[in-house]
């Protein structure tokens, strides 16, 4: 791969018509949503939809979320029905994902599917995402702006420590205030949690009025591997009585070196997460231990994320 000068780019109207036009020449910006940062690209064109999985090292199996800026602009890329419909007038835009069925017209590039036919597709609420993709004026696939594996951005400079080099540009708007990934629905037959994330299991079953199926076997978000979100150090969960040698990732009243939280508040400990995880790199923490953290509301996306940081890597 040939060594790029990464651009950094600020909020501001010229560097946000800068990014929109890397992305119409079939370049890569990194940009932040109210979850974590995406690595942008042209969702119509293939050759710069195979350079996101270049530059990340993703397997080609694994499908992306394309982003758009309304329900508008989603209607014109994959079939609503009665129940996306109630999703997506309760939760976008924000930090929801819909898997639905895809118009095979549209021009979205087959690799950004890996095959399937059905779509991710999401409306983000960050006002730079907005902005970047009503001046791009298309659709926008977006996985997270980190290394395949790792643990996900939700800094600029988290996205340039992974991709410097390999991406056209970062739009630096800030931390992220949500912080985990979007919530996957699947809603072709009926509603199904395909990954946990920023808007709780609760508040969409509300929404429903009906609770959540589990993902079907082999219809899960094809993305989701054991071992993700990765930190250098080893990781054990649940831990109340951490050895002398570990580094204590905590949540609450606890001893410890990193606190998510130290109130208890699962909304603070979900926009602390990656960072959290990206210091505990920093600092070269080899064995981390981490509290519990209870599951309910974003404690459930929580804990996915740290459950698969701490599984056995390959
Ligand atoms: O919050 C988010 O969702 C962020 C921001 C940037 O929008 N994006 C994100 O993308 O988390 P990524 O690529 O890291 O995760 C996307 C997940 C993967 O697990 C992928 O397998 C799943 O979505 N996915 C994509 N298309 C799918 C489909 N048609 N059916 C089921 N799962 C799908
Ligand atoms: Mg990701």
């Amino acid at each position: 791969m040939t060594e790029l000068h990464t651009r950094y780019l600020t909020s501001q109207t010229a560097d946000i018509a800068t990014a929109a036009n890397i992305l119409a020449d079939g370049g890569l910006v990194g940009f932040a949503t109210e979850t974590v940062y995406g690595l942008g690209a042209d969702a119509r064109n293939s050759t710069a939809v195979a350079r996101i999985y270049e530059a990340k090292g993703r397997p080609s199996f694994n499908p992306l979320i394309v982003h758009v800026p309304d329900l508008d602009a989603a209607r014109c890329y994959v079939e609503f029905n009665d129940l996306a419909e109630r999703l997506a007038s309760a939760f976008w835009p924000g930090a929801m994902t819909l898997v639905l069925p895809i118009k095979q017209d549209a021009g979205i590039s087959p690799l950004v599917t890996a095959g399937l036919d059905t779509l991710a597709i999401r409306v983000p609420d960050a006002p730079i995402a907005q902005q970047l993709l009503r001046e791009f004026g298309g659709p926008v696939a977006a996985p997270s702006a980190n290394p395949s594996g790792q643990i996900s951005p939700t800094t600029a400079q988290h996205v340039m420590n992974g991709l410097s080099g390999r991406i056209e540009a970062v739009l630096d708007a800030g931390p992220c205030g949500v912080g985990v990934e979007s919530t996957i629905i699947g809603c072709s037959d009926v509603p199904r949690l395909l990954r946990a994330g920023g808007i709780p299991v609760e508040a969409i079953e509300a929404a429903l009025g009906q609770p959540l199926q589990g993902a079907k076997e082999g219809i899960t978000a094809p993305g989701q591997m054991t071992s993700h979100y990765a930190p250098n150090g080893t990781m054990r969960l649940n831990v109340t009585d951490p050895d002398a040698d570990e580094t204590v990732l905590g949540f609450g009243n606890v001893d410890c070196t990193i606190n998510l939280s130290p109130s208890g508040d699962l909304v603070q400990a979900a926009a602390r997460l990656f960072d959290c995880l990206h210091q505990l790199n920093d600092m070269g923490a080899q064995k981390i231990a981490v509290t519990p953290v209870p599951i309910t509301g974003l404690g459930r996306a929580i804990n996915d994320r740290l459950t698969r940081a701490a599984a056995p890597r390959d």
